[in-house]
């Protein structure tokens, strides 16, 4: 039996008695897409599933997303965050991947120096460390209702630029290479996505700039509206237990990876990525 478990105040459930190595039928798959519009972050505890199962869940919820070159997994629909290595053994701190890795802890929606961004992602732990590597994720239609009138009205109606190349490069700028740049040119969304739940912000760590607005201004906007709408109020920060499955919507929702010992303890997730259709701005008043 499905249960649903509210696990913040604003968003997030936990889903529990289902179990996700079997095909869910029709009436779960439908429960699963109404929860999923209501809550924003689905958590499915103790679901040991593989590759096979997990793209086989996540390709009911829509197309699935190609893994971008460079990124581990490239040209097929997985995605692998480790720290392992290829021969098993923890990566050195130099490592690309594990670099990489460090990306995702600036807050984020996947994709969203895409064309067409990604709508959701299905995160499943296949090892943990006993301390750390919590994910945290910020409602952005829960931030977007409170933002106080004036910080709203700078943002309604606006375009974001949004910026792989100058993202990564914020982290390290080796980490991006000419290859990359090339294949992720900047992209325009809108600022507010609306959506049959609402209107939500739609900013994050690639969003380098506004249209219309010079650099210095552009910046001091997305600085102002990212403070307001990730404070720990609008947060649900997830503890991973092993085998958790985590299904979140990039519309609504930002996220961002937290620290652990990336030296010493092993972390091991694998990501499908059901890709959007081009977000669109909220219909002009
Ligand atoms: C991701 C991501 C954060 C984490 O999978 O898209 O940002 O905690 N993960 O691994
Ligand atoms: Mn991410």
């Amino acid at each position: 039996m499905l249960h649903i478990e509210p696990l913040h105040p604003l968003f997030a459930a936990r889903l529990s008695g289902l179990d996700l190595r079997q095909p869910p039928d029709d009436a779960v798959m439908q429960a699963v897409r109404e929860a999923f519009e209501r809550f924003s972050v689905l958590v499915f505890p103790e679901q040991a599933i593989d590759d096979d199962a997990q793209l086989a869940f996540s390709a009911r919820l829509g197309p699935l997303e190609q893994t971008r070159a460079g990124a581990n997994g490239a040209g097929g629909h997985l995605l692998v965050l480790t720290n392992v290595g290829p021969d098993g053994q923890i990566a050195p701190p130099t490592d690309r991947q594990v670099l990489n890795n460090r990306a995702n802890r600036l807050w984020h929606a996947d994709s969203s120096f895409k064309p067409v961004p990604a709508r959701a992602s299905m995160l499943s732990a296949r090892e943990i460390p006993g301390q750390g590597g919590d994910t945290e994720f910020a409602s952005m239609r829960a931030a977007w209702e409170a933002m106080p009138g004036p910080l709203r009205a700078g943002l309604r109606g606006r375009t974001a630029v949004h910026d792989f190349g100058w993202s990564r490069s914020r982290i390290m700028p080796e980490l991006v290479t000419a290859a990359e740049r090339q294949d992720w040119p900047p992209v325009r969304h809108p600022v507010v996505l609306d959506g049959p739940q609402g209107e939500a912000l739609y900013l994050g760590a690639h969003a380098r700039g506004i249209e219309g607005m010079d650099e210095t201004e552009g910046r001091a906007l997305i600085e102002e509206a990212m403070a307001f709408a990730t404070q720990p109020r609008f947060v649900y920060a997830h503890r991973w237990s092993r085998h958790d499955l985590v299904l979140w919507d990039n519309r609504a929702v930002l996220h961002r990876a937290t620290p652990f010992a990336s030296s010493a303890e092993r972390r091991h997730m694998v990501r499908t990525t059901i890709a959007g259709e081009a977000p669109r701005s909220a219909a002009a008043a």
